[in-house]
């Protein structure tokens, strides 16, 4: 018996140390989990959803105490981040952030231990972004020193390490197959510094790699190209021979970080997906594509022409969750990139390593009523058009955008859509479905095939206005039959 159970741990531990190699040689692969949501999905489901699909990293792009608390004892490993905004006041204030690391980092993990498991504080996020210009680099290093100081004197440097989200666009002419690659020249010194501190403190350089937005901003580069397809033309650089845009990307950086003295500084994918409604090519169909090929290609473990056989140390797909209030400077299709809907539910399927070929659903939503907002077709529509766009200003209209799922759509249904994303917003509550009289409330789901008319999630604000409402008219009822009696 005892022989069994020796022969059976033996068997275990072997696996236990084979699986663990392995997923350490092929790298892991986490997500990105952002909350600019008007109705976010509650933490700790999301927190199931991850765990119910063996997602075991995730990163975050700022340290909402909500989600870290739900992520408290998951034993997922945590990047925390800090919002570009706060950078100038940490680069300027140790005290600042000395209080940004207690209140955010050192709360989640006790005497050291690991309630929490934070692995990385992300400095900024993009903050080289070329659209961005000169707000936030110039105080980067500062707030980062700053933030590597605060960590060593709460003794947690040794668990968490300090690192900075770069942009794609940090490189000059990524794709100028012609010219040979380097920093862009206004970012040429901070970048210099930035390499010098991660390799200091033995940090990996966080960077975004965005096949997609290549592909809508190189004509040269094909979308098979883009999608990891076999049959794809391939590209020569540097005197290698690519067949796909990751693997360009992937070299292009380890290119500039050779070239400026790294060669071996590990390299963590913080941002790679494909959005699916939006834009032209954003569609379920390609983004499975993609990340199919994406999950493949890291499996194999080939690496790249310049790094073979070393894939990236992590690699963060962007994003978990679809989310109706991310910036759309850069495009319609920003909103667009979860693997799962606003409300958890998979867009497609895959095996992100889970061993399973498809995605676990977020169980036990609650949603608003079965209620949505439409225009009333019995009514002068001469102006709806006008109302419909006010109310896209404020609600998300972006699958109405050119080759988004509700694009083609005909008039008035268009301006139902816009009219139901502002009714959802707010909460279903009636005035927001007035627009001068133009607005219906109906409860026939006016989804058509490809073109979704999202119901939104029940969120605890939204229980609370509803709530406050209730006590409300109780007290108004209460004080009106006081006085009657009185
Ligand atoms: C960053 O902080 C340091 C120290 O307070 C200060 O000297 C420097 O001017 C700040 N940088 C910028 C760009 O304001
Ligand atoms: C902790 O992080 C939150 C969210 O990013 C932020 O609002 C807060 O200001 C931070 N705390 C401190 C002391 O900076
Ligand atoms: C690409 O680089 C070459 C050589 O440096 C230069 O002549 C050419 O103008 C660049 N093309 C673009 C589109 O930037
Ligand atoms: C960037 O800075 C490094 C170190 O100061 C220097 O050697 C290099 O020539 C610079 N590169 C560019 C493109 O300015
Ligand atoms: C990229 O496009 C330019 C013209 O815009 C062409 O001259 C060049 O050969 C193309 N490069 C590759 C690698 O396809
Ligand atoms: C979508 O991809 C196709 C195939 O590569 C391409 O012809 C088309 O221009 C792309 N559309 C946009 C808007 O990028
Ligand atoms: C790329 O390089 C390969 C071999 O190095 C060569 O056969 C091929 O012609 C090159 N392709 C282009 C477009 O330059
Ligand atoms: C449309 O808007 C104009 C200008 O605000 C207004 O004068 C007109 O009465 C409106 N028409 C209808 C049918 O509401
Ligand atoms: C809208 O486009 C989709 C595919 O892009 C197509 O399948 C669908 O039939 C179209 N609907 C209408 C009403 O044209
Ligand atoms: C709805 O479609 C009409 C006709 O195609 C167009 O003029 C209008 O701008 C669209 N409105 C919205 C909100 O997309």
């Amino acid at each position: 018996m005892p022989t069994t159970t020796t022969t059976f741990s033996c068997f275990l531990f072997t696996f236990l140390i084979t699986t663990s190699t392995m997923a350490s040689m092929v790298g892991a692969v986490g997500v990105n989990w952002g909350t600019m949501a008007s109705h976010p999905l509650p933490p700790h489901k999301v927190v199931k959803l991850l765990k119910s699909n063996s997602i075991n990293k995730v990163k975050l792009f700022d340290a909402n105490s909500d989600v870290l608390q739900a992520l408290s004892g998951s034993n997922i490993a945590v990047t925390v981040g800090v919002p570009n905004t706060l950078l100038r006041s940490l680069n300027s204030s140790k005290k600042a952030a000395d209080s940004w690391v207690h209140d955010n980092v050192t709360r989640y993990m006790p005497n050291g231990g690991t309630v929490t498991r934070i692995e990385y504080v992300a400095v900024g996020d993009e903050p080289f972004l070329k659209s961005y210009g000169e707000q936030f680099h110039p105080f980067l290093i500062g707030a980062a020193m700053n933030i590597q100081a605060a960590l060593k004197k709460a003794k947690l440097d040794s668990k968490v390490k300090v690192v900075v989200p770069c942009s794609f666009d940090s490189f000059e002419s990524g794709f100028n197959l012609s010219s040979g690659v380097n920093f862009r020249p206004d970012l040429n010194k901070t970048m210099i510094e930035l390499l010098a501190f991660l390799d200091k403190h033995g940090s990996p350089f966080f960077v975004t790699i965005s096949p997609f937005i290549t592909h809508l901003q190189t004509k040269n580069i094909s979308l098979d190209f883009s999608l990891f397809k076999e049959t794809a033309r391939p590209h020569n650089l540097s005197h290698k021979t690519y067949k796909n845009s990751f693997d360009l990307s992937y070299d292009t950086v380890a290119t500039v970080l050779s070239t400026a003295g790294y060669p071996n500084m590990d390299i963590v994918v913080a941002k790679i997906g494909w959005p699916t409604d939006g834009a032209a090519n954003a569609s379920s169909y390609l983004a499975e594509t993609f990340i199919k090929g994406l999950i493949n290609h890291l499996h194999s473990n080939l690496g790249t022409p310049l790094k073979p056989h070393k894939p990236p140390l992590e690699t963060y797909i962007l994003s978990l969750l679809d989310e109706d209030q991310r910036s759309i400077t850069s495009g319609n299709f920003e909103r667009h990139w979860g693997l799962f809907t606003f409300d958890g539910q998979a867009k497609y399927h895959v095996d992100l390593g889970q061993g399973s070929k498809s995605l676990v659903n977020a169980q036990n939503v609650e949603y608003l009523s079965s209620k949505w907002c439409v225009v009333n077709n019995n009514k002068d529509l001469s102006n709806a058009t006008a109302s419909a766009l006010e109310a896209c200003a404020n609600a998300d209209c972006t699958a109405l955008s050119p080759g988004g799922s509700c694009f083609n759509i005909s008039w008035p249904s268009n301006i139902s859509y816009a009219f139901n994303s502002y009714y959802q917003q707010h909460d279903q509550r009636a005035e927001s479905c007035d627009f001068g009289g133009l607005g219906l409330i109906t409860t026939v789901d006016p989804s058509m095939d490809h073109c979704r008319f999202p119901i939104e999630i029940r969120v605890s604000h939204a229980e609370f206005h509803r709530m406050c409402n209730f006590l409300r008219v109780i007290l108004l009822v209460t004080t009106l039959l006081a006085s009657l009696t009185v």
